[in-house]
């Protein structure tokens, strides 16, 4: 299995995604700040993962501080958190990692621990916490390998592979747990503009585990779909709204859209380390916009004539109503999504009806977003443009 990030005696030891697939290099990084620097230049990307890895930062700042006072201790955790969370604003599993190796932290010094016990404590966590996202890959892989029929033609986005997380993977670890029942796939990639995630990582691991991929240019979906030739579309999530609104790397939006149109089920795949119940919207989630060079350039060389601006949005929304079904570790959730996702994620009645009043004062404003998929079933007839959707009148 890839291993794209894991903590050792020397370091947090990554391997070095920008250089995929021609390298397969790995970086020790042995402080906090190395950490966030190598989340925002992209060695180690995709939000499990970087949730994995920023814990592993927080570990780092623990052990350089073991030797210092409580209070000092928890002061440089801070600061290590402060600058980790900063590197990646869109993936909520950053700071949902970073904030559970911090209470791990309180935890133990409430408890009367010195700082070296609960730099221990904090490094185990961190180690547990990449053991939990392979053991919920897994999980999701067994959950949403029943929406995939054999013989399925399925469009992938980006990269949400073993890449992506601490091993095996979200979207692409149902594919591999549909490959290894025995069903016949053909994986569409997207080649995702500008950082290739789709033509570098998704093609390089799924060769690698023997499933075939064939790719294409983020401007072939449509055509792709409009031909019959996508049963149903599988992505990642950075960051999931209590509302179900998914936000994922930009042109997810598209390929919903793209998909609803032709009646083909689109499905997120995701942990509920994911779902941000803070977040009432897809609105209220912070969207990463990067540096316009990643678009002007490629390979190191510019590509855009001299006096060219670019936008590189990173992520974009894509509306609950258009999520045929989120593949979480705890099962498939469909809409009404405020209810589903708040029960995935272990949330009363009460405790949601407290987060969010409004939907609890109007509890059936989610019923008219509907599915749009026979689960197990291919799209009766994907040629055909669903013209009686709200979304085109
Ligand atoms: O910019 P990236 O490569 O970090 O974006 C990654 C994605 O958008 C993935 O689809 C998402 O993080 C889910 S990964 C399991």
């Amino acid at each position: 299995m890839i291993v794209p990030v894991r903590l050792e005696h020397e370091g947090l030891v990554l391997l070095d995604q920008r250089l995929l697939p021609q390298e397969e290099t790995y970086l020790t990084i042995v402080t906090a700040a190395g950490v966030a620097d190598a989340i925002r230049d992209m060695v180690v990307r995709g939000a499990p993962a970087i949730g994995v890895a920023a814990a592993a930062g927080i570990a780092l700042a623990a052990r350089g501080a073991r030797d210092e006072s409580a209070e000092l201790f928890r002061t440089l955790l801070d600061d290590a958190a402060d600058v980790l969370i900063a590197a990646r604003p869109t993936a909520i599993n950053l700071a949902w990692a970073v904030q559970k190796m911090l209470d791990i932290a309180d935890a133990s010094l409430a408890g009367g621990a010195s700082s070296a016990e609960t730099a221990d404590a904090v490094e185990q966590a961190a180690h547990a916490l990449r053991e939990e996202d392979v053991a919920s890959n897994r999980l999701m892989g067994q959950h949403g390998s029943v929406l995939v029929p054999d013989g399925a033609n399925v469009l992938v986005h980006c990269n949400a592979g073993a890449l992506a997380t601490a091993g095996y993977g979200t979207a692409l670890g149902i594919l591999r747990a549909a490959h290894a029942e025995g069903k016949k796939l053909s994986v569409y990639a997207t080649e995702t503009r500008p950082y290739l995630q789709g033509t570098r990582l998704t093609a390089w691991e799924l060769i690698r585990d023997g499933i075939g991929v064939t790719l294409i240019t983020d401007g072939m979906a449509g055509a792709l779909m409009s031909r019959g030739d996508v049963d149903l579309v599988l992505v990642g999530a950075d960051r999931i709204a209590a509302n179900g609104d998914v936000a994922n790397k930009v042109g997810t939006y598209t390929l919903a859209v793209l998909a609803r149109r032709h009646g083909i089920p689109f499905y997120v795949a995701a942990p509920t380390s994911t779902v941000d119940p803070e977040c009432s919207d897809g609105a209220a989630i912070p969207i990463e916009e990067r540096h316009e060079d990643e678009v002007l350039h490629f390979l190191g060389q510019r590509i855009a004539p001299e006096g060219a601006g670019a936008r590189h949005i990173a992520f974009d929304v894509t509306p609950a109503s258009l999520v045929s079904a989120i593949i979480t570790e705890q099962g498939i959730v469909r809409a009404p999504y405020e209810r589903s996702l708040a029960s995935a994620l272990g949330m009363t009645e009460a405790e949601e009806d407290e987060a969010h009043p409004s939907d609890a004062a109007e509890p059936a404003e989610a019923a008219h977003e509907t599915p749009v998929d026979p689960p197990t079933e291919k799209a009766a007839s994907p040629t055909e443009p669903d013209d009686g959707d709200e979304l085109f009148h």
